[in-house]
């Protein structure tokens, strides 16, 4: 048997074979059940003992070879099938694929958390309010009664005459006070509402974090304390701090808490403007021990401080952006800078 020749003339069949379909007809004709080699392997058993031997052996590795010629030109014809596929469907694979747009976390939201880990690692506790809140809560409690003058500085949308959409996150304070006793070591991250003419600087929905600090001998030396570390651990230690007096109804003393300007250092510029190389960051004071008597605490007993500051007023400081309406316009130039 000339196994030289037989090799020669299978490997010419298969690559003859100029489809997938017809190579799988030269395999069946070559090693399926009736095949040319599958019929002279079943032969051998015909042959003396050393003859088949030999032959077997040959035979075995002729068909291994064939074996391996048939998967090398599966291959090739599979290869040549999926390009002229994709040539006739006008599939170009070598072109750039588009990048799948990749998610990120908004930048106010970024900023909130890391406002609250800054709380979070002072101890502070996490407490939240409702968004629409009773008259009581949001400014009676917090000693602006009916008529109060001070209740201008915050119009809002009113849901009936008793309830209305929250315009700060000071009526959390109550609640909290209303449901824990002293001590408490608390912030309160929420949305507000107000009634106002947008501009730059304002909008009738933004985010507050209110914090409150409720316990035996509480001083504004602590208030001081606080307030120097959160800005240290947001803006940076070289940050400079000043507190400015001013007023709220339901703090006394109050003051409003001032940064020296990222960008001048504090000598002023256009960035921190009329500031003076100031800027505004939130409001605090010592809570007014009206607010305390409201909610069943003994002033002479207790005191305590507390604070408002917005989140995205901190993050227009930290960042320099111009105009607080960027944040829920959901402008994809302006998000994905951050
Ligand atoms: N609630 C005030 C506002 O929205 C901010 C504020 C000032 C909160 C002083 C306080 C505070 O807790 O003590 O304008």
């Amino acid at each position: 048997m000339d196994i030289p020749a037989l090799f020669h003339e299978s490997e010419q069949k298969i690559c003859r074979a100029a489809n997938l379909r017809e190579l799988e007809e030269v395999r069946i004709a070559l090693l399926g059940k009736k095949g040319q080699l599958t019929g002279l392997l079943r032969s051998l058993a015909e042959l003396p003992l050393q003859e088949r031997k030999h032959l077997g052996a040959d035979l075995n590795g002729l068909r291994e070879n064939i074996q391996i010629l048939l998967a090398e030109r599966q291959r090739t014809l599979e290869e040549e099938e999926t390009t002229q596929g994709l040539a006739r469907e006008g599939i170009d694979i070598t072109l750039p694929g588009i990048p799948p747009l990749r998610g990120r976390r908004h930048v106010l939201l970024e900023t909130v958390e890391e406002i609250e880990d800054a709380f979070l690692r002072l101890g502070f506790d996490i407490v939240e309010g409702p968004e629409v809140e009773w008259d009581y809560y949001n400014f009676e409690a917090l000693n602006m009664p009916a008529e109060h003058p001070a209740r201008d500085m915050w119009d809002t949308f009113y849901i009936t005459e008793r309830m209305l959409l929250r315009t700060h996150t000071s009526p959390v304070q109550i609640r909290c006070m209303e449901e824990t006793p002293p001590p408490i070591r608390a912030i309160m991250p929420g949305l507000v509402a107000r009634h106002e003419a947008l501009d730059s600087t304002h909008m009738d929905v933004f985010f507050q974090i209110e914090g409150l600090v409720v316990d035996k001998g509480i001083s504004f030396a602590n208030l001081k304390g606080i307030l120097d570390l959160f800005v240290a651990m947001i803006f940076g230690s070289e940050r400079k701090t000043m507190f400015v007096p001013s007023y709220f109804p339901f703090t006394e003393p109050s003051a409003e808490l001032m940064i020296s300007c990222g960008v001048c250092g504090g000598s002023g510029c256009q960035t921190c403007g009329h500031g003076g190389g100031w800027l505004e960051v939130l409001g605090c004071g010592q809570v007014h021990p009206q607010v305390l008597r409201n909610v069943g605490i003994d002033p002479e007993a207790f005191t305590g401080f507390a604070f408002g500051l917005g989140a995205e007023r901190v993050a227009m400081l930290k960042y320099n952006i111009p105009d607080i309406r960027l944040f829920a316009e959901n402008d994809l130039r302006f998000l994905e800078q951050f």
